[in-house]
């Protein structure tokens, strides 16, 4: 496979994450998830974390230079290629990342706000492995640990309904720019990330292996 530097971009709750777990395992690439890095940062309470939390609590983006800065040098190391799951989120970011790492694909899902907002207050996450359930399809309601590793299953402090809301209005203004700053560069394909999750990753493993 020629395609070693993958990015993700998407709406929250358009499936990035989930779609990424498959990725890495079917094509060998390291995944960096801001997201989750941020998280962990906060968990671990570091200066970082503190910082990013408040941000992150609101839906808001962590700013350009700290999510540069703490990016950079995992994807420089990942030699056997990367795959970028909720970066670059702003132009700005993704000017910065052109100046250390070339993209060879965009991987655009797209999701409506109100399907977003139905599958988000539905999430819950393993705090042990990190895999991604829903309530209206692979969890039932009440059911608080992981079936894979029997690890702790959360709900984000983020996937509250008017956080939500603010993290799509989020997405249109900042991140959704990047979707003509893509395209324009010729490596933009785009997804409906509404159909099932295995169609989507079936659509993603052809754009790899086309
Ligand atoms: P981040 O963690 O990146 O969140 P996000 O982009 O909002 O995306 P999500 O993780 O919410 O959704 P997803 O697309 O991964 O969907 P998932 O697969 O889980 O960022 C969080 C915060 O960190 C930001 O708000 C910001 O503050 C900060 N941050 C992060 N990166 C930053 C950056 N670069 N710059 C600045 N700040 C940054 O799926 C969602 C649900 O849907 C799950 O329950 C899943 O089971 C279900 N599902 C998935 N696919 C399907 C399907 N096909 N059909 C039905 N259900 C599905």
């Amino acid at each position: 496979m020629a395609v070693k530097h993958v990015a993700l971009l998407g709406p929250p709750g358009a499936g990035k994450g989930t779609q990424a777990k498959q990725m890495v395992e079917k094509f060998n690439l390291v995944h960096l998830s801001t997201g989750d890095i941020l998280r962990d940062e906060v968990a671990r309470e570091t200066e970082l974390g503190k910082t990013a939390r408040g941000f992150m609590d609101r839906g808001e983006l962590v700013p350009d230079q700290l999510i540069v800065d703490m990016i950079r040098g995992r994807i420089m190391a990942a030699e056997s290629g990367f795959l970028l799951d909720g970066f670059p989120r702003t132009v700005a970011q993704a000017e910065a990342l052109s100046s250390f790492a070339s993209i060879d694909v965009v991987i655009n899902i797209n999701l409506p706000r109100v399907e977003v907002v139905r599958r988000l207050t539905a999430r819950r996450v393993c705090r042990g492995c990190g895999k991604i359930y829903n309530l209206t399809f692979n969890l039932a309601e009440g059911e608080t640990t992981c079936s894979d590793c029997g690890g702790e299953l959360y709900q984000r402090d983020d996937d509250k309904t008017e956080v939500i809301e603010n993290r799509y209005d989020v997405y249109e203004k900042s991140t959704a720019p990047l979707i003509e700053f893509y395209d324009k560069l010729g490596v933009l394909r785009t997804l409906d990330g509404s159909l099932g999750s295995e169609v989507v990753f079936s659509g993603i493993s052809d754009i790899l292996t086309a």
